[in-house]
Formats: structure tokens, C-alpha cells, sequence
């Protein structure tokens, strides 16, 4: 049997959680559905792809991704719409993790292999997608390190598994942001641009300082001048200047947001300016004090389209035009949940009915 078409093991569970779940009032990331996939990969192959339970599972202290950081994940979301469930350009994630596992020494997954297995987890699952417009299934994709070795090399086995949980909204306000022009979150040649685990841990502490200054999220900049914008704690960003879309290019140190990709898409369909350069501190300050900066939101799979209504740069606040009038932002977010829930012409291929 080829990789993949691997049969998938299912084992499912004997009490069903579904009915603790207030569906009205999900918490971002704590609740979790009743089942996970899992699979191995050891000798130079992917194998035992299955699905079991949710819970806890039993590894060696020696296991080298705590210890050296191979460790990548994604994220993606399934909708569910007049009882059809729809993932949003998860083939998109699934290319990502690859390439995240290129830069990582880690192994790559075939496509329909993990297709199959995100499928088959979201059948099994299928009463935990929320139906109503605000909330969705949030898919959490993962791989990592399982050799029991303490030296550095890459790991020769590896675990895959996705599990999922029902959320609604990742912020429940619009933003206030601060440009961070100390710390660094990614340097040329770095891992930036992979969805690696470290990128995030290296980021809690100047997002910790941040919060207690009452910012949301920091607003990095460039390692070497901390002059040009490259990406915010959970997502892209973007900015409408002078009824132009604005958004740092993908330099090496920025992550490639599918969500970013999508609006910039969508953006270019619709006949808007589009621009991917970079874009200094400078700049964006400036537009803000003369008005021509009429729109900035970050964009990402958990976040999806967040406002931001306030952009801090050393020590001073400065407030961005009201969310309601902002008309691009507004409407991309209207379309992105449309076609998410098959209520729009899939014209980009983005949709895959499960
Ligand atoms: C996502 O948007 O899927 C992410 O991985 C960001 C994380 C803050 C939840």
C-alpha cells in the first residue's frame, strides 16, 4: 500500500465531551474536540496514521524537540454551512509546513496522506464544527521530534498529529499595537519565515512588556535598522495609504500568511492598488498624522481580519480613523466569511468540501 493511501486506524471515544460546550461563549484555544490524528515517522517513512481519542500522551525526557526546538506547526479553520463542512485552503497549510520542515531538517508529509487524515478527523469530529457565522473549527497541524537523544543533529523520528477546537473570535477588540524597535523577532538568514515553535517562544517577552504597557501585540520591525515594518505577534499587517493596500513584502523574515495571500488576492480581483515593499515606521506614522492612512488590520487564520485602532511608537499613542467607515478591510472580512461557507464562487480553488 502506498503512503498514501494508508488506512487510517479509528478508535473512537466512549464518552463524547460535545455536551459541556457552551457553542454561544468558546474560549480561543482551551476547548478541544473528542478526537486527534496521529502518525509516525520512522526509517525514512510516514506510518500508523490514526485517529484516537484526545488526551494526554507519554513521552521520554530525552525526547529532542524540548530540548533543541524541532518543532513546527499550522493552523487552519473548517466551517460548516447547511450541513456541508468546508476547509479553506488547508492544501495551502499543508505546502507550508513542508517548506517550515525544509528549513527545520524535518521530514515532509505527502499531500494526500495528510489530506486524507484532516478529512477523516473532521467527519469523526463533525458536531464540533460551529455553524453559526462568527464562530469555526480551528485545525492545529503539527509535527515534532522524537528521537531519545541528547546531541545535536536532526532527529530521525518524528509525530505528526492534528487536533482541532471549536473558537470563536481570537480578539475580541480592535488592536492597540506598539512598534517594537528593540527586541527582534527574526534576522536575515534566520528561521522567520518558517512556522517554527521557537519563533513564538522568543517573542512572549518583549510581547509580555508590551501588555503591561496596555498594548494587544507588538508591531516588529527589521533586525538590523528597526526601521521598516515586517509583521505583528499573531499575523500579518496590513495598511491602506493613499487608497492603496500596503503590506511588508516577504523578505525571508516574515511568516507567509495564507490569510495575507488570500487578501491580497482578493484585493488585485477587486481592482485595488496592491503593493508588497517595504514600508518604514517612518511612513506609516507620517500617514497617520497627515490622514492618508485610512485602514490597518492584521490578517491571519486565528485572528482573521483584526483592526487595529491604535499604533504606539515610543511612548506616544497615535489613533487610527473609526472601524465602521473603513471600507476595504470591512468588505474583504464580509467576502473571506462568505467563501469560507460556500456562499461564494470558489473562483481561487481555495475550498475543499470534506
Ligand atoms: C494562526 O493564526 O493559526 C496562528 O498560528 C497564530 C496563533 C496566534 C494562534
Amino acid at each position: 500500500m502506498s503512503t498514501e493511501t494508508l488506512a487510517i486506524k479509528i478508535t473512537k471515544t466512549k464518552e463524547s465531551r460535545i455536551n459541556e460546550v457552551d457553542f454561544n461563549n468558546i474560549p480561543f484555544g482551551k476547548v478541544f474536540s473528542d478526537h486527534m490524528f496521529t502518525m509516525d515517522y520512522k526509517d525514512g517513512e510516514w506510518s500508523n496514521p490514526e485517529i484516537l481519542p484526545f488526551g494526554k500522551m507519554l513521552f521520554s525526557p530525552a525526547m529532542s524537540s524540548i530540548h533543541y526546538g524541532q518543532s513546527i506547526f499550522e493552523g487552519m479553520k473548517a466551517f460548516r454551512k447547511d450541513g456541508e463542512v468546508y476547509t479553506f485552503r488547508a492544501k495551502d497549510n499543508f505546502a507550508r509546513l513542508n517548506r517550515s520542515a525544509d528549513r527545520m531538517c524535518m521530514p515532509n508529509i505527502p499531500n494526500e496522506l495528510v489530506m486524507n487524515g484532516l478529512k477523516e478527523l473532521l467527519r469523526t469530529d463533525k458536531e464540533w464544527i460551529p455553524e453559526n457565522e462568527t464562530n469555526s473549527l480551528y485545525i492545529r497541524p503539527f509535527m515534532f521530534a522524537t528521537d531519545e537523544y541528547v546531541g545535536i543533529r536532526p532527529s530521525e523520528t518524528y509525530k505528526f498529529m492534528i487536533f482541532c477546537c471549536p473558537v470563536g473570535n481570537y480578539y475580541s477588540e480592535p488592536l492597540k499595537v506598539k512598534i517594537e524597535t528593540h527586541f527582534t523577532r527574526a534576522a536575515n538568514g534566520g528561521v522567520g519565515e518558517a512556522k517554527a515553535a521557537g519563533n513564538y517562544a522568543s517573542s512572549l517577552y518583549p510581547a509580555k512588556l508590551a501588555n503591561e504597557q496596555g498594548y494587544h501585540q507588538l508591531l516588529w520591525t527589521d533586525s538590523k535598522e528597526h526601521k521598516y515594518i515586517e509583521e505583528s505577534g499573531t499575523m500579518n499587517v496590513l495598511f491602506v495609504i493613499n487608497n492603496t493596500l500596503i503590506t511588508p513584502s516577504l523578505s525571508g523574515t516574515i511568516l507567509p500568511g495564507i490569510t495575507r495571500n488570500s487578501v491580497l488576492t482578493i484585493a488585485k480581483d477587486w481592482g485595488y492598488n496592491v503593493e508588497e515593499r517595504q514600508i518604514t515606521v517612518t511612513e506609516v506614522i507620517e500617514a497617520i498624522k497627515n490622514g492618508t492612512l485610512t485602514e490597518a488590520f492584521g490578517a491571519g487564520t486565528a485572528a482573521t481580519i483584526a483592526q487595529i485602532q491604535t499604533i504606539g511608537l515610543d511612548g506616544m499613542d497615535y489613533e487610527l480613523p473609526e472601524i465602521k467607515g473603513r471600507e476595504f478591510s470591512n468588505r474583504v472580512l464580509k467576502f473571506l466569511n462568505n467563501i469560507k461557507r460556500g456562499q461564494e464562487t470558489d473562483k481561487w480553488g481555495w475550498i475543499d468540501t470534506v
